[in-house]
């Protein structure tokens, strides 16, 4: 069953058109990675469908329902959660505070109990302030947080943006558990690595245009592809 539908979507800053006609597809459960470089589209994309910036054009369609015209906190209340990449934290609320007031904010939430067994890091900093977090642990506290709202779909966006090599290796074991439960998820990244091993179908964008789509098995033997649009050889992610 299909989950989400872009269809055709062109979003605009001002009067700078950033998306051209993009286009993606995702089914219920699946783990789809978007990729590209610095600039390609991949924020625009979940800002698009979140509502913050919609798009002139096209169609987003989420089980059945049209995204375009919503305001962001409705699309939110359809299911949709976006952990964007500034990994917006509460500075001055503590991680259990934090993931409380997620909770509050859900209709129908998971226990708050139900992150510290999936984040452990999280259990021993409870008290801790968000300002006081390391960039990986706001990170975990960004995503606990959208899935304590027990989204249907998870947006994503560059989770390992800034993160030691070893704290990317957490995350990844940590979003395995988390996508073998029954979530959709689309996730942005320009770390190959880290998407092909989470993903099992992607897009790649370049300028805001979709210019591959397809299984990461096709992908990973794309060579043009992965050189050109992703910037890395092809010997690095197979
Ligand atoms: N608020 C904005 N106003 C004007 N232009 C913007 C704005 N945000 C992004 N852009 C432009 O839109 C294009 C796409 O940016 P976007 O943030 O979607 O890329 P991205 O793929 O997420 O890149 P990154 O990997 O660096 O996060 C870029 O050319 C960018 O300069
Ligand atoms: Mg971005």
């Amino acid at each position: 069953m299909t989950v989400l539908e872009v269809d055709g979507i062109d979003t605009y800053y001002g009067n700078s058109h950033v998306l051209h006609d993009v286009s993606l597809e995702l089914a219920e459960g699946e783990v789809v990675a978007l990729l590209g470089r610095n600039g390609a589209g991949k924020t625009t994309t979940m800002r698009s469908i979140m509502g913050t910036t919609p798009p002139r054009r096209g169609r987003i369609s989420y089980r059945g329902t049209d995204l375009v015209g919503r305001s962001p906190n409705e699309i939110n209340r359809l299911g949709i959660d976006l952990v964007p990449e500034d990994r917006r934290v509460f500075p001055t609320l503590t991680v259990q505070e934090n993931l409380t007031l997620a909770h509050k904010l859900a209709d129908d939430p998971r226990p708050v109990e139900e992150m510290y067994e999936l984040f452990p890091i999280l259990d021993d900093l409870r008290r801790n302030r968000g300002r006081n977090l390391s960039g990986g642990e706001q990170q975990m506290l960004s995503v606990a947080r959208a899935l304590v709202q027990r989204p249907s779909l998870l947006l994503l966006d560059e989770p390992t943006e800034g993160l030691a090599p070893v704290i990317v290796d957490d995350l990844r074991e940590m979003l395995r558990d988390v996508v073998s439960q029954d979530v959709t998820v689309l996730l942005s990244e320009q770390n190959v690595t880290f998407a092909f091993a989470l993903a099992t179908r992607g897009y790649v964008i370049d300028t805001g245009s979709i210019v591959f789509e397809g299984t990461i098995d096709e992908l990973q033997d794309r060579d043009d592809l992965l050189e050109q649009y992703l910037a890395v050889s092809p010997e690095e992610v197979r």
